[in-house]
């Protein structure tokens, strides 16, 4: 496979110094010399494609945000740095390398749109970054790099939530990262003195809160949220132009992709790769393909997109294609699955961490969801009663009515690929014939460490109110609404735990 080396560096890069010794900066450099609307118009040219998940083209966006600002307080480019979908660890490996183009990125974008502030959106507990980011921004002040922008780190918490960006919102405003109804581009965040109490008080409510619309004349800006590795592309694209980030990568899914690789596989990885290499090649670079002597049978792209059966492994990694077989990149984390695994006990992991992870403002999603959960764990426990099979699958169908947000949707997409594309192993624990397993681990990556991924096992003892306590209480996170900020509730510390597949 052809290696390119665009936005995940191969040498770490310590200092600010470093970055411009190499040619860092001549991306903001010509991005100042020019109407922002020539940004706006070269990313549109370019075809980057947001690699949050959504793959949402990433000049529209800013030129909505433009189209929404307000002309009396400044827009906030909020950078989304949350990375908790399993199986990926990207964002963290870029800007472990090298935080200053994914900072450079975020200076161009708040150029584009007209914002006075960038604020990363990181963990509390992915600590190396988080001093990584915070180091580039002295620099960057320190030496007038960052201009007039105010910078600043959030240190969110690690609900997978939180990564969602109406959540991550949310969670900047001081409240619990639970989806919002209005898009970013209709509500941005508040100024960083209200958010700590200093000229609003009442922070735990949304209620009557102004929306940003087309016209300028409020109080309520957008706020542009894009994905580390997205921005990180952006530097380049404005050096060298929108033809130059189009030499690799397809029509539809143009540029490069960060990919991570765990699971049945020799080793595990992150590297970044062309848009469009047939899946197995990227397998077999990153990871090494199978293990000696097993056989790959699926592959599961996140949890936020159907399993991908072996006979599809040639598949293409690019947006148009996975779509085409009905899956996705999600954040180009892939997790192989040989043929000692059992799918339903995947689809009972993915399940659990769905339902665990729902904020519960929707019932289909995070009651129904939980029964999804509890109903594919026991069936890959014991032989299932046909009529918990027939309810589950009637939840299955039903998990993202009226949802707010897509975490319901991605339930019903990952169960559902299991039943429509494996129904033989569902039939073999229906039948009795499958040995009982418990659910696979399905949570969120801490690191990989020495081509071993070292996934978060304190997941396991999470129960679905977010507490770490003994016994479920039976709330819901949205019931605990009036338990205050919430920063406030404590993290318990992680546990970690090495896996080179389920370990359980
Ligand atoms: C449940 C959920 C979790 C998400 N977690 C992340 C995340 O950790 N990091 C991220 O960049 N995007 C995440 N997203 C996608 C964001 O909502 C959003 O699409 C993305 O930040 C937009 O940036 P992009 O256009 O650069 O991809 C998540 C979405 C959902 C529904
Ligand atoms: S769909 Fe699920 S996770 Fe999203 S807001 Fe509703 S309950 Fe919360």
């Amino acid at each position: 496979m052809r290696k390119v080396r665009r936005v995940l560096f191969a040498s770490t890069i310590g200092s600010l110094e470093e970055y411009q010794a190499k040619r860092g900066g001549e991306g903001l450099v010509a991005a100042r010399q020019v109407d922002p609307m020539v940004l706006v118009e070269t990313l549109e040219a370019s075809g980057l494609r947001g690699r949050g998940g959504a793959g949402f083209p990433t000049g529209r966006k800013w030129r909505t945000m433009v189209e929404n600002r307000s002309d009396r307080v400044g827009t906030t480019v909020v950078v989304n740095g949350a990375e908790g979908e399993p199986g990926t660890f990207k964002d963290r490996s870029i800007l472990r390398k090298n935080p200053y183009h994914v900072l450079e990125g975020a200076l161009i974008a708040a150029h584009a749109v007209g914002a006075d502030r960038i604020i990363f959106g990181l963990k509390r507990s992915f600590t190396i970054e988080v001093a990584r980011v915070r180091a580039a921004m002295a620099e960057a002040e320190a030496t007038g790099w960052s201009g007039d922008v105010a910078l600043e780190v959030f240190e969110g918490p690690d609900e997978y939530l939180y990564g969602e960006e109406t959540a991550l919102l949310e969670t900047i405003d001081g409240r619990f990262p639970f989806p919002r109804v209005a898009p970013p581009f209709r509500r941005g965040v508040r100024s960083a003195a209200e958010r700590h109490g200093g000229a609003r008080p009442g922070v735990t409510s949304a209620a009557n809160v102004q929306m940003a619309g087309p016209g300028g004349e409020t109080d309520a800006p957008p706020a542009l949220i894009d994905n580390v590795e997205t921005l990180a592309n952006v530097p380049r694209i404005i050096q060298r132009g929108a033809a130059w980030f189009r030499t690799v990568g397809t029509e539809e899914s143009p540029g490069t992709i960060v990919c991570t690789v765990t699971g049945s596989t020799r080793k595990h990885g992150v590297a970044e790769v062309i848009m469009g290499t047939p899946l197995r090649e990227v397998i077999e670079s990153i990871g090494g393909g199978a293990k000696e002597g097993r056989h790959i049978k699926a592959v599961m792209p996140g949890v936020a997109n159907g399993l991908i059966p072996a006979d599809l492994l040639d598949t293409p990694v690019s947006y148009e294609a996975m779509n085409a077989i009905g899956s996705g990149v999600g954040s180009g984390g892939f997790i192989v699955m040989d043929d000692t695994i059992d799918l339903v006990a995947v689809a009972a992991g993915v399940s659990r961490f769905l339902g665990v992870e729902s904020c519960g403002q929707c019932t289909p999603c995070k009651q129904g969801g939980l029964k999804i959960s509890g109903l594919l764990a026991d069936l890959s426990r014991s032989e299932a009663d046909e009529r918990a099979f027939a309810s589950m699958q009637a939840n299955v169908a039903e998990v993202s009515d009226s949802a707010r947000c897509y975490l319901a949707h991605q339930h019903e997409a990952v169960v559902q690929s299991v039943l429509e594309r494996f129904p033989e192993e569902m039939a073999a624990h229906r039948s009795g014939q499958a040995p009982a397993v418990p659910p696979y681990l399905v949570a969120e990556l801490i690191d990989i460490n020495g081509g071993l991924a070292v996934v978060d096992g304190r997941f396991r003892d999470k129960q679905p109110d977010w507490t770490f306590d003994e016994v479920f209480s039976g709330k819901l996170p949205a019931d605990r609404l009036g338990e205050g900020r919430y920063g406030d509730w404590t993290f318990k510390p992680r546990e970690w735990v090495s896996v080179t597949d389920s370990e359980d």
